[in-house]
């Protein structure tokens, strides 16, 4: 049987960690792509030369040749510039749009059979510009948000109960910005949702409201740190489970940013929802009921995302 083939588009800070984590986990061959000459060949090197201390037999390989992604089963995009302090979100659109036009273009001509993960920033109108260059069938094209801002609401809540990380479970929707939904009542340790937990005791509402606005905070908080660059370790993991949820069938119960086609009463848009991903690539909507104030901030959400579509679709008259 052929080696699965994971393409990775940028080779960044995301994307080198995207690299090593396929490569550990042998995932398949591993191409970076890059427009920087020299510097995904470097990253290739380096994690191919890691491979005998590891006892990993992924091949490792950089390109900035489209060609080089050809037949690609994953394809996993953080090409694009990070926001940098006196960018507007504008400009960042505006940068990553024309991106995102020469990376979708590369999938179309070389890998038109892949799952497509795309990072970029602001995600979800990224992911819905992707899919049109690309041309690729919706549920092949989805975006990373969710597991990642679930995973950061997960880490705080397990610090606060003082459980361990594995028994919690949480649910972040919407799209991914200062707007997303965590989902405090379908939010559980071992199944015990937060809301009976504070019953219980064992925090309050005021502590869980907090760390809800943590949660939405999340990538702020990483930069504010860093100052040169955003998160990459966490935003890696998170990619890499939805493409394993591909390649191995899996079928994980995982929220992303998809194409909705009707469901929540949205048409033509991606932002985040709750999906099963398998060899089908999105193979459902999951549509859980959503209630009060989940419902308004969802819908909140959806009108910052549409507001992002709106300004990409003034700046490339050819989306729609
Ligand atoms: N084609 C391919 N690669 C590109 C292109 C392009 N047209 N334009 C830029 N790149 C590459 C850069 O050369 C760089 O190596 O994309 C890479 C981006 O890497 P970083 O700047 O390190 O950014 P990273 O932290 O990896 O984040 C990438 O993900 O979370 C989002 O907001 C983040 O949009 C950003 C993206």
């Amino acid at each position: 049987m052929a080696r699965n083939k994971i393409a990775l588009i940028g080779g960044g800070q995301i994307g080198g960690t995207l690299a090593h984590l396929a490569a550990l986990k042998e995932m398949g061959d591993v191409v970076i792509f890059d427009i920087v000459e020299g510097l995904p060949q470097g990253k290739a090197l380096d994690l191919a030369q890691s491979g005998p201390v590891e006892g990993y037999n992924s091949r490792l390989k950089g390109a900035n040749d489209y060609a080089d992604i050809e037949g690609a089963d994953v394809v996993i995009v953080t090409a694009g510039v990070p926001r940098k302090p006196g960018m507007s979100r504008d400009d960042l659109l505006g940068i990553n749009l024309k991106v995102m036009k020469s990376v979708g273009e590369g999938i179309k001509k070389y890998a038109p059979n892949a799952f497509v993960i795309c990072i970029t920033n602001p995600l979800d109108a990224m992911v819905w510009a992707l899919q049109q260059f690309s041309g690729l069938p919706a549920n092949m094209v989805c975006g990373m948000a969710g597991v990642l801002d679930s995973s950061r609401f997960s880490t705080f809540l397990a610090e606060e109960f003082n459980v361990s990380v594995e028994d919690v479970t949480t649910f972040v929707l919407g799209g991914h910005g200062d707007t997303m939904v965590p989902l405090v009542r379908y939010s559980t340790v071992a199944g015990i949702p937060v809301p009976d937990l504070i019953k219980m005791g064992w925090s309050t509402e005021e502590k869980i409201a907090e760390i809800v606005q943590r949660t939405r905070d999340g990538g702020a908080e990483i930069v504010g740190l860093l100052k040169t660059g955003s998160a990459f370790y966490a935003p890696a993991t998170s990619a890499i489970e939805m493409a394993e949820s591909y390649l191995k069938d899996k079928k994980r119960l995982l929220p992303c940013a998809a194409y909705l086609n009707g469901e929540y009463g949205l048409d033509n848009m991606y932002v985040g929802v709750p999906t099963i991903i398998g060899a089908g690539g999105i193979e459902k909507i999951v549509e859980i009921d959503l209630q009060g104030e989940e419902k308004s901030g969802f819908d909140h959400s959806v009108d910052a995302v549409k507001g992002l579509m709106d300004a990409c679709k003034n700046i490339d008259g050819s989306l729609a």
